[in-house]
C-alpha cells in the first residue's frame, strides 16, 4: 500500500504529461504514439506512417472512417461522428487520449 505522499506524487506525474501541453497518447490497432489536440486524426496518423484510405480531406467522402474505442474528439463537422463511435478522422481532433481501431 502506497503512502500518502507516494500517492499524491502518482497523481502529480499523471497530469504534467496530458494537462499542461496539448500532447495526447493515441492508440490506433495497437500502435501507440504521442499526438496532440490541434491537429486532425487522419494527419496525425499518416505522420507516424499509419496508412489509412481518404479522399477529399473535407468531411463528404467518409472513406477516412475510423472507430473511437475510447476517448473523445473535438468534431469540426455536424456528421463527423456517429452514434456507434465511428468518426472521421479528416475532421476530428483528440480531446484526450484516444484509443482507436479502423
Ligand atoms: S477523406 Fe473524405 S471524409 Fe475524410
Amino acid at each position: 500500500m502506497s503512502s500518502p505522499y507516494e500517492k499524491k506524487l502518482e497523481m502529480s506525474l499523471i497530469p504534467s504529461i496530458t494537462d499542461t501541453t496539448n500532447q495526447v497518447w493515441i492508440e490506433f490497432n495497437g500502435l501507440c504514439f504521442l499526438g496532440n489536440k490541434q491537429h486532425v486524426l487522419l494527419e496525425q496518423l499518416k505522420e507516424q506512417g499509419i496508412e489509412i484510405p481518404y479522399s477529399c480531406r473535407a468531411g463528404i467522402c467518409r472513406v477516412c472512417q475510423i472507430k473511437i474505442i475510447i476517448g473523445e474528439v473535438k468534431t469540426l463537422t455536424q456528421d463527423a461522428m456517429d452514434k456507434d463511435g465511428n468518426i472521421i478522422s479528416c475532421c476530428c481532433i483528440p480531446k484526450g487520449n484516444l484509443k482507436l481501431s479502423d
